[in-house]
């Protein structure tokens, strides 16, 4: 069926009322259907790792329980794989489980860049390279897909902190925004073309998301060719008619009549075309009719839980592997120790939390493999406190062990979504075990459960480090085949890390404040910064070791055509095991009269090889691959001059380069002037700051300033008129539903922080959300206008319908 025209015809039959109403949800996983249409209402569920349908009590915050699914690993973990083809397989399994719920879009996956190790979501997302967060995206949507469900493609844009993200102002310089915010999206849209890209919440340069035409229309749609339709994330409208006209098609999650009643008033009253709102209704009508007859296929749980286990093991960097301690041997007597052992950390908190339709834990994996363990606790599982007894316990075992396997990393309450972290570090009782152990037997090994970049205070004590990062629901299979060599690590970093937070370039300026947050860093995120500023870092981007050795030769540079080269590589495995190496391709602009990183990843491929065996890893460079986007030519642009094309193991492990002299179009004339007066951009300090003059010189504009105070609007946070006498009364009430909910049977303790941080980070608009519509627009203008002092239009208003 051609969906589009159907949709057409099906909008033309709508009243304006009808059209409105579509557009926004009914409950808070459910489209509104149109009953006389024919049109049934669907459902679309979090994501982004596995479904998370909650079929009794709702919520967007991972709060009440969902029906069982696969949990796969979070894509901090998927993004190591550097496997598009895995993604794909991942994203078919995940599609058919949405099917058989009858789930008919799924929300994600996060294609939002790494900017700060601290960002609590970080385990949502990729990577801090926007190329691999694009390729990666794009394979988990074609997969899902494939499926004839939906993907979100979410939040859309400049999203990368937890810290106010609901009402703060991202500001960003142009060419930062299109080529690491942005490109991502940029990759998966027009690869994967995701049926639904999800609005985020915060503003960009001065403009809510939601609001957002620039972003919305402009970029998403008429660069992109983006057809889909655009959902908001839960909560993020800010004003229903101007995200009407920005392209904004589907409020979520229900809210009430008002927005609704708004938009058919603009229509009405000519402030809005009603052509508009015909856009989105014929986007939501087609959302709605393309899964409107798919049938359940039946899956086996048990095989997707396999494929989880096999996504797992292909995601595991093994970081340290001193005198070849791994792999283990069966004979070795191996002292298991750390609570994550048995009770492993496989996913992050928040409204990406799945109910796991199993749950396996290295301990018993290893015991099922016939390997000799023992176990000591090693640290309290539910207290951070330093425990003498244990570690004493624990170092008695490991010295009467051959070697001692300790499983460390972050807890649950130490990243979440809701609020971002404020150190690197783990918890005091895990380091202090490790440098214990280590003294008692020197052959320890650490495996790390983690979300992001942790500070390793023993990483040169320790002779093994495997990183499983959040390894899903087989997570413990996996570590114990990659512990004992029946699988070999091929994972490699997507993400720096660095030697201590202050190292990462944007550590002076995240989270910002709760007004705003300014990307003074600009392009230099992540490898870019450490590269280009020679900043060393414990594990570089894309590093990761492996049981076997890889030889790389026989280099070659072929031109197709213009702007256009193949490039390949041969490499050997020239270990005694089987494994995969992760080829890597960047390229290095040899002298740039703007301002360039020092290299950037171009191009990535994944070879599986037998021991002996040789592959050919093949890439194309293009006009994109060069190009750099050029505000004032509003284009990508290409600098002409010689570029060196890097075949690599690692970011800081070049294995053969060539040159390449490229023909430019000479646009970058346009900014030379205006970079001659950023010598700060060029230097690049360690650790790096930056005057606000040269940023606002890089910006094009002066950083926007932010009143304090009243008045205050329905977009201000409950922070701010926390001390106001409604602002007391409406925190009060919220904080006994929190704590009613808190002291509900099953309640998951690692919830409360997240949801104490967003209480008073939301906007008093979301009261409509919180309250499912109890709560309309007249309350809450009601609630603004008494914080304002004007009490009795605020009771003329709370006494309103
Ligand atoms: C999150 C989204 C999520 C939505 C629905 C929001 O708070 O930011 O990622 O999809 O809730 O749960």
């Amino acid at each position: 069926m051609n969906y589009k025209s159907k949709a057409k015809e099906l909008v033309s039959q709508m009243t304006l009322e009808e059209k409105a109403s579509l557009c926004s949800g009914k409950d808070f996983w459910n489209l509104k259907g149109i009953e006389r249409l024919g049109l049934k209402p669907v459902m679309v569920t979090d994501g982004p790792h596995g479904l998370r349908k909650q079929a009794a009590s709702s919520d967007h915050l991972g709060l009440n329980d969902s029906v069982p699914a696969t949990c796969f690993p979070a894509a901090s973990a998927t993004a190591c794989s550097f496997d598009r083809d895995l993604l794909k397989e991942m994203g078919k399994a995940m599609g058919e489980e949405c099917i058989a719920e009858e789930v008919a879009t799924i929300l994600g996956p996060g294609a939002n860049i790494k900017r700060s190790p601290l960002c609590g979501r970080n385990f949502e997302y990729f990577s801090e390279d926007p190329y691999l967060t694009g390729e990666m995206a794009a394979a988990l949507i074609e997969g899902i897909q494939s499926k004839n469900v939906g993907t979100s493609l979410k939040h859309f844009a400049v999203n990368n902190q937890e810290a106010s993200r609901m009402t703060v102002d991202s500001v960003v310089d142009e060419r930062a925004f299109r080529e690491i915010y942005l490109t991502g999206f940029e990759i998966a849209v027009k690869k994967a073309k995701p049926w639904t890209v999800m609005c985020s919440y915060n503003k960009i340069n001065g403009t809510y998301a939601s609001d957002n035409s620039y972003l919305l229309t402009d970029i998403l749609r008429k660069e992109w060719g983006f057809d889909g339709l655009v959902v908001s994330d839960w909560g993020a409208v800010n004003d229903r008619v101007e995200g009407v006209k920005a392209g904004m098609d589907l409020e979520m999650p229900a809210t009430g009549t008002d927005n609704d009643e708004a938009v058919v008033a603009a229509v009405k009253n000519g402030l809005l075309k009603e052509e508009l709102l015909d856009q989105n209704a014929i986007r939501v009508t087609e959302l709605i009719l393309r899964t409107q007859d798919n049938k359940p296929v039946p899956y086996r749980p048990e095989d997707h839980d396999e494929l989880a286990r096999k996504v797992a093991e292909n995601s595991a960097v093994l970081l340290k592997n001193e005198n070849d301690i791994l792999p283990l041997t069966k004979k070795q007597k191996i002292a298991v120790i750390g609570t994550m052992a048995k009770d492993p950390r496989y996913q992050g908190s928040g409204s990406s939390k799945i109910h796991p339709t199993s749950l396996d834990n290295a301990f018993e994996a290893l015991k099922a493999a016939g390997a000799d363990i023992q176990y000591a606790p090693g640290y309290p599982s539910d207290s951070r406190q330093v425990d003498q007894g244990l570690i004493d316990e624990a170092c008695r075992l490991a010295a009467s062990s051959d070697v001692a396997v300790i499983f460390s990393g972050l807890p649950d309450e130490y990243e979440s979504e809701g609020f971002d972290r404020t150190s690197l570090d783990i918890p005091d009782s895990h380091n202090q075990l490790i440098h214990a152990v280590v003294k008692a037997n020197k052959n320890t090994i650490v495996v790390l459960q983690c979300g992001s970049p942790i500070n390793m205070p023993w990483k040169d004590e320790v002779k093994g480090i495997l990183l499983m990062y959040l390894a899903g629901q087989a997570g413990g299979r996996a570590t114990a085949n990659l512990l004992l060599g029946e699988v070999n690590p091929s994972g490699k970093l997507p993400e720096s890390y660095p030697y201590t937070l202050e190292d990462n370039p944007s550590a002076m300026y995240f989270p910002g404040n709760p007004k705003s947050v300014q990307y003074r860093e600009s392009i230099f995120v992540g490898y870019r910064y450490y590269d280009t500023a020679k900043k060393e870092v414990v594990y570089p981007f894309g590093y990761g070791l492996s049981y076997t050795t890889f030889e790389y030769s026989n280099m070659k540079l072929e031109e197709l055509g213009p702007m256009s080269w193949k490039v390949s590589i041969d490499v050997k495995n020239t270990g005694s095991m089987a494994g995969a190496e992760i080829v890597q391709l960047y390229i290095h602009c040899k002298k740039s009269a703007i301002l360039r990183a020092e290299k950037e990843l171009k191009g990535f491929q994944k070879l599986f090889l037998e021991p002996g065996e040789q592959k050919t890893a093949e890439f194309i460079l293009e006009h994109r691959s060069f190009a750099y986007y050029n505000p004032k030519a509003s284009d990508w642009c290409v600098e002409g001059g010689k570029y060196e094309i890097m075949a690599a193991a690692s970011s800081a492990d070049i294995r053969l380069s060539q040159e390449l002299m490229i023909e430019g179009d000479g646009k970058e004339q346009l900014l030379v002037e205006d970079y001659k007066e950023l010598p700060q951009y060029r230097t690049l300090s360690k650790p790096f700051r930056v005057d606000t003059s040269q940023f606002e010189k890089l910006l094009g504009h002066n950083i926007p300033t932010y009143p304090n105070g009243r008045p205050y609007t329905a977009s201000s946070p409950m922070e701010d008129i926390k001390d106001t006498f409604i602002g007391k009364i409406m925190v009060k009430q919220l904080q006994k539903g929190m704590q009613d909910l808190a002291g509900q049977d099953g309640f998951d303790p690692s919830m409360l922080r997240m949801m104490q941080a967003m209480l008073m980070e939301a906007p008093i608009r979301s009261l409509k959300m919180f309250s499912q519509g109890a709560f309309n627009n007249n309350k809450v203008e009601g609630v603004v206008a008494m914080a304002n002092r004007k009490f009795f239009k605020g009771i003329r208003y709370m006494l309103k319908k």
